[in-house]
């Protein structure tokens, strides 16, 4: 799949099939990701690739911290019981993968280069998963409950999370989201 079309065509995914990706289908979309530029080329991102009851696991983490924000059952939008139905299962990924960085709080710039690292390689993993046709859905909504995910994944104490995503065969065309500035009129500054 060509670059620019895969970058337009890329959306995220909240509903999926069962059926099974191969495991040389999730490596290949990783070794994408492992291509990514890094920081001081410290190559400083993890991937949990989760399935089974781990999976089922986070699921109902997130379910807890987004039905957490709502209103009672009863009294919810169609819109809220549809967010709640998707967090609940990640839609029904058959995977989900989970990326850390190296726990760097004391030396803020260094974190930002580490998470600025790991998002280009996530970024890279969502385009290669596309171009594989899968479907996937960046999310932070989930480190509500990091703490949670941490212990489900017996995350070592040097690693925190930067983003999640389910990984499968997508069973909806997701949704085009219009550009805010298609003409890059505000968004781009040229400085002479
Ligand atoms: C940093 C980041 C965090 C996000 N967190 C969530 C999330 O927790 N839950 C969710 O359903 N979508 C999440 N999204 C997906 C966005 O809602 C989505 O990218 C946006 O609506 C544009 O849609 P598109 O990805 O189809 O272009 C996140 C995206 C990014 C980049």
């Amino acid at each position: 799949m060509d670059l620019y079309q895969a970058i337009r065509g890329r959306r995220s995914i909240r509903k999926f099939k069962t059926d099974p990706v191969p495991k040389d289908v999730v490596l290949k979309v990783l070794d994408a990701a492992n291509w990514a530029p890094s920081g001081v080329n410290l190559q400083q991102w993890k991937f949990y690739v989760v399935s089974g009851s781990k999976r089922d696991e986070i699921a109902a983490s997130y379910g807890c911290v987004t039905e957490r924000n709502y209103p009672p059952a009863g009294e919810r939008s169609a819109q809220q019981e549809t967010f709640l139905t998707w967090a609940k299962n990640y839609g029904g990924a058959p995977f989900i993968i989970v990326a850390t960085m190296p726990r760097d709080e004391q030396q803020p710039r260094r974190r930002k280069m580490h998470l600025e690292s790991v998002s280009a390689a996530f970024q890279n993993l969502l385009l290669a998963a596309h171009a594989e046709g899968l479907g996937t859905c960046w999310m932070t909504g989930p480190l509500a409950d990091e703490a949670g995910l941490t212990e489900i994944l017996h995350l070592p104490a040097d690693e925190e999370i930067v983003a999640l995503t389910p990984l499968g065969y997508p069973d909806q065309a997701g949704e085009e989201k219009p550009r805010l500035d298609p003409k890059l009129q505000e968004k781009v500054i040229w400085v002479e």
